[in-house]
């Protein structure tokens, strides 16, 4: 930062955005403020951060939240402040029916600069996804990762039933299952963001991106036709990757695939299915085949997505299982 301390960025807002005061308004007169640009304000948080009283979480003002996002923020994102993992949050990537990705300045501690936390809406504002077909053949879990046992009858009552308490295990499940499959992933060495911590409501993993611009889905870029080849081959390299280690991801697309300087990223694994356990796993990962090759095809890559997906299926799944 150069004439302004961190301090007096944070304090006041006029400075943060480079405009004029009302009065400098009215009497015409230049700001006398100089204009600081998006990314200095972000690096000077980034900078705070890493020297803010460790349990203290800063709502940057470049966040744009309203009260009510700020509150439910802070009720869910404090604790890691608490932990020394977050510092700030600094902006929202997307907000989306299910979640909310925010970027967040990381304590030194963590060894990052930029944490990206994942914030599920609490369930009742929240459309849960039509869910059913994932959850064929995959136990519930419990926010300590493990299967809720049969004998927990009560239990899967509630989630028969589908009463709140069984509403609120489907939820847990379904974030552990995110975050427990990012965790296998990673170790076997799929791109996937490292994933670091989580709680009831909440994913952090490593942020893609930089403090200016977070990583954009393959979706949203025009990739250069020359890069296709090779990253089509990688992205390969990562679906069967993901089905040696058992994991179908149940919703590949390149909207869940992030692209940072010639690199990707596969995101986003609540869904994901057990290709030995539920009976629609095959149709299930052949669509996650077909999606990702309709998006390289388009690229001038040609593909047979059919046979790509079942012969990495017949390489990797028993054939006694669920099946091509
Ligand atoms: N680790 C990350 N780093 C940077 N951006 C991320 C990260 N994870 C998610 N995002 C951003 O948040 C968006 C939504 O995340 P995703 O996990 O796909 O949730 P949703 O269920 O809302 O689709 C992504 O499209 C991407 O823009
Ligand atoms: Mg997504």
């Amino acid at each position: 930062m150069t004439k302004h301390s961190v301090t007096q960025l944070l304090e006041d807002d006029e400075p943060l955005l480079g405009r004029p005061t009302p009065r400098a308004q009215r009497h015409r007169a230049k700001p006398h403020v100089p204009k600081v640009k998006r990314s200095e304000i972000l690096a000077a948080i980034v900078e705070r951060g890493q020297t803010a009283r460790p349990n203290s979480l800063i709502l940057s003002p470049t966040l744009d939240a309203t009260s009510q996002e700020s509150g439910w923020i802070s009720e869910h994102l404090e604790v890691f402040a608490q932990t020394r993992t977050l510092t700030a949050v600094l902006r929202r990537v997307k907000g989306g029916k299910e979640a909310n990705v925010y970027c967040c300045a990381a304590h030194p501690n963590s060894g990052l600069a930029l944490i990206a936390a994942k914030l599920y809406r609490p369930r009742l504002l929240r459309n849960l996804r039509n869910d059913a077909r994932y959850r064929q053949g995959r136990p519930i879990l419990s926010g300590d990762g493990q299967a809720i046992g049969a004998s927990n009858w009560r239990m899967h009552k509630a989630i028969a039933q589908k009463s709140n308490t069984g509403l609120a295990a489907i939820q847990t499940s379904w974030i552990e299952y995110e975050y427990q499959t990012m965790l296998r992933l990673h170790a076997a060495g799929v791109d996937v963001p490292r994933p670091l911590k989580h709680g009831e409501n909440t994913i952090l993993m490593e942020y893609i991106g930089d403090a200016v611009m977070p990583a954009p889905p393959l979706s949203h870029i025009a990739l250069n036709p020359a890069e296709a080849p090779r990253l089509f081959g990688r992205m390969l390299d990562n679906i069967e990757a993901m089905l040696a280690a058992q994991v179908v991801h149940g919703d590949l697309s390149a909207y869940n695939v992030l692209y940072w300087q010639g690199r990707l990223s596969i995101i986003d694994f609540p869904q994901v299915v057990d290709p030995r356990t539920n009976p629609d796993a095959f149709a299930i990962f052949r669509r996650d085949v077909e999606r990702i090759c309709q998006y390289f095809e388009r690229l001038g890559v040609d593909s047979q997505p059919g046979r790509l997906a079942r012969d990495l299926w017949h390489k990797h799944v028993q054939p006694a299982q669920y099946g091509a």
